[in-house]
């Protein structure tokens, strides 16, 4: 079987990155892409790097290949995830993780936010800034503190340590910059939760199940509240301990546990997503976002973190995310024993 992966990378040059830098911060490394095809090569695959540019309908075309790995996030708009999977589905070529309306509405915090409302799943309390007026209207109807962010990023693009606002003022400082820097779209500004923070590997499907909860914890000042802001997961290896399994009641484990499967289910997603928690101080879940293109940089993935604190090596992450789309396909799945048993 011939397998093609679909990505970008951080060095893609495009107008977005070049009026702002942040711009490339959801994308791949080159190594990423490299590690994911000796997985692929060693499991006895071909593999053939077709990133996802302009010419990806030709190179569709030219490679032959069967089956899709796709890691593509794509340029503009809250669609440009789902743009990749939508020329796959198009074509009628097999493809791993979630498909184009789910990429949309995760990406898309205010949809996936209405999808929550609806499905009884807590996540905090929201107001959206569309124009620099309705700065009042967010004031009198959240409490302080509050969050800023852009409504269609990831990776904390435009989330900085200056995003957790506490009066009129500061909230107004960070409106104008988002608006300046992200002028094509809203601003979502969400009740701050003062507390922990635990993130949910989810993979497979019917059902799914969860791979483990790991805590993100502020290394430098441990217990002391901080959130995980650009500057933070740029600089991670000094700022950030990752702790799995986090010391919660056991109760609370099963709650976020419960809610993490909902949330994947109720947006539809497939294969693979990392479910994002803020914790209470009252220890009450509350989702944030649900990731369902999670970052599998060896490095310094989350979730590629998470497998490997429970003994799971990169290379079970990688078929194990395989399998559950072969599945789906009626494709025969990868016989190769996992290192550690995924934990249900
Ligand atoms: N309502 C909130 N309360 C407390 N912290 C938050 C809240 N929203 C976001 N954060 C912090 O900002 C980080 C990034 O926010 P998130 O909504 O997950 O966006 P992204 O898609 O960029 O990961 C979170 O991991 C968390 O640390
Ligand atoms: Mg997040």
């Amino acid at each position: 079987m011939r397998i093609g992966i679909t990505y970008n990378l951080k060095d893609e040059v495009t107008p977005l990155s070049v009026l702002n830098r942040e711009h490339n911060e959801e994308y791949d490394n080159i190594n990423t892409i490299d590690v994911i095809c000796s997985v692929l090569k060693k499991n006895g695959f071909e593999t053939v790097k077709l990133g996802a540019r302009l010419d990806i309908f030709d190179r569709l075309r030219k490679e032959e290949v069967d089956f899709i790995f796709n890691l593509a996030e794509g340029y503009y708009g809250r669609n440009r995830e789902s743009i990749i999977p939508a020329i796959l589905e198009m074509v009628n070529m097999p493809y791993s993780g979630s498909d184009p309306l789910t990429l949309g509405l995760t990406l898309d915090k205010i949809m996936s936010k209405k999808i929550f409302q609806f499905a009884k799943i807590p996540s905090p309390g929201y107001a959206i800034v569309r124009r620099l007026e309705d700065i009042d209207f967010v004031n009198n109807s959240l409490p302080y503190p509050m969050i800023t962010k852009p409504a269609w990023e990831g990776s904390s693009k435009g989330i900085y340590n200056s995003s957790r606002v506490n009066d009129k003022k500061e909230l107004e400082r960070n409106i104008k910059l988002l608006l300046k820097k992200y002028p094509k779209q809203p601003i979502l500004v969400e009740e701050y939760i003062k507390g922990r923070e635990i993130t949910v590997g989810v993979i497979g499907n019917d059902p799914p199940r969860v791979m483990g909860l790991m805590e993100i914890i502020n290394k430098k000042h441990p217990g002391k509240d901080f959130f995980y802001s650009l500057e933070v997961k740029r600089e991670w290896e000094e700022l950030v301990d990752y702790k799995l399994p986090p010391d919660i009641p056991q109760a609370l484990d099963i709650k976020i546990r419960r809610l993490a499967s909902m949330a994947f289910k109720e947006l539809g997603c497939r294969d693979i997503a990392r479910v994002d928690f803020r914790i209470s101080e009252y220890n009450e879940p509350y989702l944030l976002e649900v990731n369902p293109l999670p970052g599998l940089s060896p490095q310094y993935g989350d979730l590629v973190i998470m497998a490997q604190k429970q003994g799971m090596a990169y290379e079970g992450l990688v078929i194990a995310i395989l399998n559950s789309a072969f599945s789906r396909y009626g494709i025969k799945e990868i016989k190769k024993e996992m290192p550690t048993e995924v934990k249900l």
